[in-house]
C-alpha cells in the first residue's frame, strides 16, 4: 500500500475547467505563491528536457518551453489541454506509471515535476521510482504537496474534533473545493509528514531542498483575504528530490 495514501483521480475530467478558471484568477494562490516558488526552485531550464506529471492544462510546461526547455512534455489524466505550442507535447495519461504513457518509454528528462498532483498516483512509491529511473544524470524531481496540517485543520473545524485527531486519522474523506467546483467530490486519503518523507526514502530519493512558500509582502497587502487563508491553513510544501547516490550538497 502507498504509505502516503492515494487520492482518487476519476473526478478530474469533470473538475479540470473549474480548477483552471480558479488558478487563472489574479488572486489565486497558485499565481501569488505556488508558481513563483516552483519556478524559483526549478531554476534555469534552458536546454533541458522537462516532464510535467499532472500538468493540468499544460500552461506551466508551455511556459518552461518558452523559457528555453528543449523538450517539454505534459501528462494529465483530464485531457483538458491548451493548444500545444510548437515543441510542447501534451499527452493524456496516468502519472502513476510515467514510463507507460504513450511516447515516454525509454526517454530521459532533466526535470520531472509533480506539482500538486503526486497524491493522485495509485502508488506513490512506485510512481516516484518510475520517475527516478527516467531522470537523466544530474536530473531532479520537483514535487509539491499541500501541507497535511491544512486538511487536518479544515477537518477539525468541520467535525468539531482536534488537530491531532484529524492529522493522525487514516480513513478517506470526501473533499469539495468551493473555488474549483463544489459539485465535484474528491476522495482524499489523509497523510502525515512522516508518510510523505518515508515515501521519498522508499523510492530511493533524497531531499536536496525544501520550501514552505509564503505570500510576497506586496501581495499580502493587496490580497489580505488570501493572506488570511495562508495564515489559517499554511499553504504547500515543495521538495527538490534527487536519486540516492547522486548529486552533492548544493546551496539550499
Ligand atoms: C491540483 S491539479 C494541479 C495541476 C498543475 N500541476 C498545477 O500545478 O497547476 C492536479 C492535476 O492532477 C491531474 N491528475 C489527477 N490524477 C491524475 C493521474 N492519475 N494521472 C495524471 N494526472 C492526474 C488532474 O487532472 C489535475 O490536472
Amino acid at each position: 500500500m502507498d504509505e502516503a495514501g492515494s487520492d482518487a483521480s476519476q473526478p478530474w475530467p469533470q473538475l479540470a475547467s473549474g480548477f483552471e478558471q480558479a488558478r487563472a484568477r489574479e488572486d489565486s494562490l497558485d499565481r501569488l505563491v505556488e508558481w513563483p516558488a516552483q519556478r524559483e526552485l526549478l531554476g534555469d531550464v534552458t536546454g533541458l528536457a522537462v516532464l510535467d506529471a499532472g500538468c493540468g492544462n499544460g500552461s506551466k510546461v508551455a511556459q518552461l518551453a518558452a523559457e528555453g526547455a528543449v523538450e517539454a512534455v505534459g501528462v494529465d489524466i483530464s485531457g483538458n489541454f491548451i493548444e500545444a505550442p510548437p515543441g510542447v507535447e501534451l499527452v493524456e495519461g496516468d502519472l502513476s506509471d510515467l514510463a507507460a504513457v504513450p511516447g515516454l518509454a525509454g526517454r530521459r528528462f532533466d526535470r520531472i515535476l509533480f506539482l500538486q498532483s503526486f497524491g493522485y498516483a495509485a502508488d506513490g512509491v512506485r510512481a516516484l521510482q518510475v520517475a527516478r529511473d527516467m531522470l537523466s544524470e544530474d536530473g531532479f524531481i520537483l514535487l509539491t504537496r499541500t501541507q497535511p496540517v491544512r486538511y487536518a485543520i479544515e477537518r477539525a473545524e468541520q467535525n468539531g474534533t482536534s488537530l491531532g485527531q484529524e492529522y493522525f486519522a487514516t480513513e478517506s474523506f470526501d473533499y469539495r473545493h468551493s473555488n474549483w467546483d463544489d459539485r465535484v467530490t474528491l476522495t482524499k486519503r489523509p497523510y502525515t509528514m512522516s508518510d510523505l518523507l518515508n515515501t521519498f526514502s522508499a523510492a530511493g530519493l533524497w531531499i536536496e531542498a525544501t520550501r514552505e512558500p509564503q505570500m510576497p509582502a506586496e501581495a499580502r497587502v493587496r490580497y489580505p483575504h488570501k493572506q488570511a487563508v495562508m495564515d489559517a491553513y499554511l499553504g504547500i510544501l515543495m521538495f527538490r528530490l534527487r536519486p540516492l547516490g547522486s548529486g552533492s550538497a548544493h546551496t539550499i
